[in-house]
């Protein structure tokens, strides 16, 4: 339930709400969404956490190739995985 402490957005068009403060990596696991497909058709998610391995990539607001784990979520923001 949203409230002033939290954070609504979605991710694949499916609203998610998720703690003020979370990454957009935390907002596209809570979806249940993998943030890309490897090139061999495997689900992919985050993994360092921390901006070095790109394999949390996703398109946020149209923008492509966004690191999710490095970006806060924000009220509004348009996610969507395999970007
Ligand atoms: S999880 Fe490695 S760059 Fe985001």
């Amino acid at each position: 339930m949203p409230d002033s402490t939290s954070v609504t957005l979605k991710v694949n068009g499916v609203q998610v709400s998720v703690l003020a403060g979370a990454t957009v990596a935390v907002a596209v696991t809570v979806a249940g969404q993998a943030c890309r497909t490897s090139v061999s058709g495997e689900p992919r998610g985050p993994l360092c956490g921390m901006g070095i391995c790109y394999e949390c990539r996703v398109s946020i607001n149209g923008m492509p190739h966004c690191r999710s784990c490095q970006i806060l979520c924000q009220s509004g923001m348009d996610v969507r995985t395999d970007g």
